[in-house]
């Protein structure tokens, strides 16, 4: 999903479909390509495997360096000081409840948008 993602990002971009009026959709579409990643970052820990772990690991101490929330935001994730069952949980709730619902709200304004703004750019 990711890599279509970035292939149709591809697209858009290439026939400048970014431009107005389409430049608020392109906006949607950012916020979709993060709810993608983020979809893809939540299931990567739910094989609940060594890979998974330490991935998660990995990913979730990049939060330790951001400028001002730093510990905040890896004890939010994690919810607890390393990976365990509420990371678990999190992630799997994450990923199957609150990433898909929100996904699905930004799609809908995503194809509304692209009605709203005469249907696609590129050649047809
Ligand atoms: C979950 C992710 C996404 C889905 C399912 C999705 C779906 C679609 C679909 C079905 C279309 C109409 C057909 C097409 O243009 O290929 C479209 C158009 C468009 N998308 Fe996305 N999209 C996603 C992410 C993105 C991203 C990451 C961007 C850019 C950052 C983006 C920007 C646009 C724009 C600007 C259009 C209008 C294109 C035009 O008028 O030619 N979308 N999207």
């Amino acid at each position: 999903m990711v890599f279509f993602v970035f292939l149709h990002m591809m697209r858009v971009f290439y026939h400048g479909a970014y431009k107005p009026p389409r430049e608020f959709n392109w906006v949607v579409g950012v916020v979709l390509l993060f709810l993608t990643i983020g979809l893809s970052f939540s299931g990567y820990l739910l094989p609940w495997d060594q890979i998974a772990y330490w991935a998660i690991t990995i990913g979730t101490n990049m939060a330790n360096y951001l400028p001002v929330f730093n510990t905040p935001t890896n004890r939010l994730i994690l919810g607890g000081i390393e990976v365990g069952q509420n990371t678990l949980l999190r992630f799997y709730v994450a990923h199957v409840i609150l990433f898909p619902l929100i996904t699905a709200v930004f799609l809908a304004v995503h194809f509304w948008r692209i009605r709203k703004d005469g249907g696609i750019s590129g050649p047809l």
